[in-house]
């Protein structure tokens, strides 16, 4: 099979590119364009195999896409590329419009128009909004979603359900939670949490680090993702989830304790404008017709995530230092939003 993925220089599509050129036969063309989170050293290793290629560009560049998958022969899609960070919807919505909405409409329409056999829409759960001490979200909870990253990609799955019910496009939802693992972006709750600690810098928690995520190994997911493209029902949505619920206050301070660090460090900044409180998906869906299941427990899946942080301290140093450490100046430092409150009690 000749595969499209979008976005396979960021830390999931890398992951994916990763475990499709290992474990199966197929041939993969990686298109991203490196923006700030795509970095081709997530894919060091893999520039002299065959079955594999990179081209720089746009998923929104129509011209470009129509060319891939004619000289390609594409028969799936499985689409990552995206703005992903909420934090960076609130400071800047356009480009996560631009993007993750009008750039996913050009795929889908090249993509039906190529008559290509299966498209996979990586969605999240936060299309679903927040909930409360109970619940999880199932296949069947509205979209409600909350922040300008949420709407957008609650936006693009809806384009994606209009193109099977309209067009009888073969496309396929899946809807994952927060996902954790090598490579990565350190803007994100885990990763960051992780160098800072190394630098013995501030540990910013935001508001009272009582919101809820529910965390999946990367590997997991990607998994997920390859058995839904390839046994997946069309027009189906599919929620990914770790069953593996934990408050940001715990996972900090978890973290800290794996890596000998004081909790000292724990520092209580401004909430997140919106920030919704909690995540659980129901999994129930595609463990039982796809035959999936998490293979990596937190606990172990925690520690080879620090492990690899450790070991590859030059690939988060090198971004932490170049273009990020404006935005992380920008947003942290003093007088910007998440400037710190203080440490101890919210
Ligand atoms: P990421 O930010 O690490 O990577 C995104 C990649 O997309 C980067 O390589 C970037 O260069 C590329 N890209 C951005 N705009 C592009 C464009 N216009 N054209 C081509 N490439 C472009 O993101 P991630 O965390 O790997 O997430 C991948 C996908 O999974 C996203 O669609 C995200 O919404 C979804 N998702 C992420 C999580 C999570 O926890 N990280 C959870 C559920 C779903
Ligand atoms: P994040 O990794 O940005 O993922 P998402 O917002 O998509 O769930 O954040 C995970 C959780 O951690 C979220 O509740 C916000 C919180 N958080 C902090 O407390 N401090 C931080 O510096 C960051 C980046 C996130």
């Amino acid at each position: 099979m000749n595969i499209l993925i979008t976005g396979g220089a960021g830390f999931i599509g890398s992951n994916h590119v990763r475990l499709l050129l290992s474990e199966s036969g197929d041939r993969v063309v990686n298109l991203d364009l490196l923006t700030y989170a795509g970095n081709l050293e997530n894919l060091a290793g893999l520039e002299d195999d065959p079955r594999y290629r990179f081209v720089r560009g746009d998923i929104g560049d129509r011209d470009l896409v129509r060319q891939i998958l004619k000289d390609e022969n594409i028969d799936a899609i499985v689409h990552f590329a995206a703005e992903s960070h909420v934090d960076r919807s609130l400071e800047g919505p356009e480009v996560f419009v631009r993007t993750n909405i009008l750039g996913t409409e050009i795929l889908l329409e090249e993509a039906r128009r190529a008559e290509v056999d299966r498209f996979v829409m990586v969605s999240t759960d936060e299309v679903y909004g927040s909930l409360g001490d109970h619940g999880m979200f199932t296949e069947k909870t509205p979209l409600a979603p909350n922040s300008p990253y949420a709407a957008s990609k609650a936006s693009a799955d809806l384009m994606c359900r209009s193109f099977y019910k309209t067009f009888g496009f073969p496309v396929i939802i899946t809807r994952c939670s927060n996902n954790y693992g090598p490579f990565q972006f350190p803007e994100k709750l885990i990763p960051l949490m992780i160098a800072n600690a190394l630098e013995e810098k501030q540990l910013p928690v935001y508001g009272d680090g009582m919101n809820v995520r529910d965390w999946l190994f990367v590997g997991d997911h990607c998994r997920a993702v390859d058995l839904v493209m390839r046994k997946g029902r069309p027009g189906d949505v599919y929620n990914i989830g770790g069953c593996n619920e934990m408050k940001n206050l715990e996972l900090v301070q978890l973290l800290v304790d794996k890596l000998g660090k004081s909790r000292d460090l724990i520092s209580f900044v401004t909430d997140r404008p919106g920030h919704d409180l909690r995540y659980a998906i129901d999994a129930e869906k595609i463990m039982t017709e796809l035959g999936w299941a998490p293979t990596v427990d937190f606990s172990s899946g925690l520690d080879q995530t620090v492990s690899w942080y450790l070991e590859n301290r030059q690939w988060w140093e090198k971004i932490r230092t170049g273009e990020y450490k404006s935005y992380y100046d920008k947003m942290y430092g003093r007088g910007g939003r998440l400037g710190s409150s203080g440490k101890g009690k919210p």
